[in-house]
């Protein structure tokens, strides 16, 4: 899959005019606007229907653009060597003159940024000369975009362009690190586990009540489809859809989607959201989903099925 240059061209002018366009990462489809820019910002939020201004994640196309943004401590600059570009984003102190709407920010004096690992992202970044505030491509509370045609079916009227650079390999979304505080703090498990950080930094701890934010991947209810979820199923009903992982699948389901077959944690993730969207198109009476190891990346899925399952109600 490819995009071609002159589309790449188009979407830049569009994000130079203030517009939003949806562009690839290597973990989901991000729905993209200058993040310098206060009413581009504002636009995202009223595209996703976000209820709240929840900071977004910021993509810079180099670590020199991101000195210009925020301060990067030591172990920061440890973290971002070792992992960017990739699906790794760091929380840093705002710098006194950052230029960056205060709208990403959300009212905290810190940014969430990442250099993205896609080269269509990359060269999106580079040739639009903007910082590119970008939270994933799909409405409020829904299911991420792992696919052009994900986007489409939930943004087309209200963005100006999708870039269409295929099925994302990472499928969930970055995994997020808070760097502000003396001990860094893992804010949203990603394919970049806590076991890999923890190589390279010491202290690294989960977040508790007290230091989330209410952000909305922070939310109980999120990447909610439209079809109740049941977890750890070891059988599954007629009526069902099945959401299977390895190679013990129990059978009668109504439709089943097999994450990973010869259970690949990292294939499962890549598959995660595509496979939930398709079940939730079927006719079933709900979703069934076997259990996934709770180790390495399974932390990752394992979260965003948790998301997936919770009481709409606590959607904001
Ligand atoms: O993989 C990804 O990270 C995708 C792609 C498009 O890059 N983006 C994404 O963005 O997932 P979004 O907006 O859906 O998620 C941003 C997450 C939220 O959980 C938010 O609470 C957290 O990052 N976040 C953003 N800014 C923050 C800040 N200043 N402090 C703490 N958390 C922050
Ligand atoms: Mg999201």
């Amino acid at each position: 899959m490819t995009i071609l240059s002159t589309d790449l061209e188009k979407a830049a002018s569009f994000l130079k005019e203030g517009k939003l366009v949806a562009f690839p990462t290597e973990t989901v489809y991000g729905l993209g606007g200058n993040a310098l820019s206060d009413n581009a910002v504002a636009g995202i939020y009223a595209a996703k229907a976000r209820p709240n201004f929840n900071p977004l994640i910021v993509h810079v196309a180099s670590l020199e653009q991101a000195h210009e943004y925020v301060e990067f401590s030591e172990t920061a600059l440890q973290l971002a060597q070792h992992f960017w570009p990739g699906p790794l984003t760091l929380v840093l102190p705002r710098k006194k003159d950052c230029k960056l709407s205060l709208l990403v920010s959300a009212g905290l004096d810190s940014v969430a940024i990442r250099i993205p690992g896609n080269d269509f992202a990359l060269r999106l970044l580079q040739l639009c000369e903007l910082p590119l505030a970008a939270p994933s491509a799909n409405r409020s509370g829904r299911i991420s975009p792992t696919e052009a045609s994900h986007v489409m079916e939930e943004l087309t009227d209200r963005i100006a362009m999708v870039l269409d650079g295929g099925s994302c390999h990472v499928g969930i979304e970055s995994t997020v690190v808070d760097i502000t505080g003396k001990n860094p703090v893992l804010l949203r498990p990603g394919s970049i586990t806590i076991e890999e950080l923890g190589k390279l930094v010491k202290n690294i701890t989960p977040a508790t009540e007290a230091t989330k934010i209410t952000g909305p991947g922070m939310l109980k209810s999120h990447y909610a489809p439209n079809h109740s979820i049941r977890l750890d199923a070891t059988d599954v009903k007629q009526d069902e859809g099945l959401l299977a992982f390895g190679s013990d699948v129990p059978a009668g389901a109504r439709m089943t989607e097999n994450l990973s077959p010869t259970g690949n944690l990292e294939v499962a993730a890549t598959n995660l959201f595509m496979m939930l969207r398709k079940l939730d198109a079927g006719e079933i009476a709900g979703i069934a989903v076997m259990p996934i190891p709770h180790t390495g990346l399974g932390v990752a899925i394992n979260d965003r099925l948790q998301r997936a399952a919770a009481p709409k109600e606590d959607a904001a």
